[in-house]
């Protein structure tokens, strides 16, 4: 295994909300763990509103966490400041879903691209800034033409090309890709994801992967993070979670994608209702209410992820 390049431990992030004149504290982020080695797509999945792109923004700090640590290649991420900082900002870079989120329409794509060069200072002069443009546009499948164009006038597929290049433009080593291809029309999906995973060979990326497709994670991840309402409830080997989830939550993931072999369905993993609301959390564990497998303890005590045998996946259930 290579060496831990993203450390996250216990991290919490929450923020507050009003609904119908009370204040809340919604917990998004509730405590999670996990590690990404270098040269590793590590996939975050899980359903809307479970705290993936919480988790996503706090690494890149753009959401400030109430708790927990960050470590970038031993670095300590939440109290960098200064060059430190700005540093860290050119080696985590995040791709969005909609690359209107980090194009400005009002920019060239070429302005765009550069943006975090031009910060920091990058570009040896204005004949390196216009290569180092048409060099990363091209690393993306674009035409260097493609510079002086404005978001408007690209394609949905050309857009997400352009929002890559401008997160790989300085050359970062972690790449946190929220929900990178969802947006996208199925067949210009695969292009896209096939473009991600030559990157990550071609460029020696790391990659945090977040979807809420179980089908995409498992063709771009080696390992798998199942979240539930701000926590991990599985993480394994990609394999290891499309073949044999462990999780109740994880199989009721996986028994909702459809299967054409009704061999390869599996038995057992119905589950009931909504989840249940982040303004109104159980004392126990978030999933008991729709679980098949509760049982007391469950509605009293929060489950720690911890190894089980035989594989020493990690799980957070009482009762596997
Ligand atoms: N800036 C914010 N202010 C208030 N609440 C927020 C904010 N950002 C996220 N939340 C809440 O935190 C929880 C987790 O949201 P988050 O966007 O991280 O989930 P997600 O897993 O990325 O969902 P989706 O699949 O819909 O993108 C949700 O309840 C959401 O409403
Ligand atoms: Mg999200």
């Amino acid at each position: 295994m290579n060496a831990t390049i993203l450390d996250v431990r216990d991290l919490k992030t929450s923020f507050n909300v009003k609904r119908a004149g009370r204040k809340y504290r919604v917990k998004a982020v509730d405590g999670v763990s996990l590690s990404l080695a270098a040269g590793e797509v590590l996939g975050i999945v899980g359903e809307s509103g479970c705290g993936k792109t919480t988790v996503g923004r706090s690494i890149v700090r753009l959401v400030q966490p109430d708790s927990g640590a960050i470590g970038f290649k031993g670095a300590d991420v939440l109290g960098a400041r200064g060059q430190a900082l700005r540093d860290m900002r050119l080696n985590l870079r995040m791709v969005f879903q909609d690359p209107y989120a980090s194009l400005n329409p009002r920019r060239s794509i070429g302005d765009s691209v550069a943006e975090a060069g031009d910060i920091n200072r990058v570009f040896k002069s204005r004949a390196d800034r216009a290569a180092r443009i048409a060099e990363t546009l091209s690393a993306v499948g674009l035409e260097p033409s493609f510079a002086t164009r404005f978001p408007h006038e690209l394609s949905g597929g050309q857009r997400q090309r352009a929002g890559i290049a401008r997160a790989i433009l300085p050359a970062p080593a972690v790449i946190i890709a929220d929900e990178p291809v969802s947006a996208l029309d199925v067949s210009v999906q695969a292009q896209v994801l096939n473009l991600m995973m030559d990157l990550r060979e071609r460029l020696g990326l790391s990659m945090l992967f977040i979807s809420h497709d179980i089908g995409v994670i498992g063709q771009i991840s080696d390992r798998v993070a199942v979240m539930y309402m701000g926590r991990v409830v599985e993480l394994s080997d990609a394999r290891t979670i499309l073949d044999r989830a462990a999780h109740p939550y994880t199989r009721a993931l996986m028994a909702a994608v459809p299967k054409p072999d009704p061999s390869q369905r599996i038995a057992g993993a119905i589950e009931t209702g909504e989840p249940p609301s982040q303004l109104n959390r159980p004392a126990g564990c978030a999933y008991a209410a729709r679980c098949p497998l509760v049982s007391e303890r469950c509605r009293a005590e929060v489950p720690e992820l911890r190894p089980l045998a035989p594989d020493n996946r990690l799980v957070a259930c009482h009762n596997l």
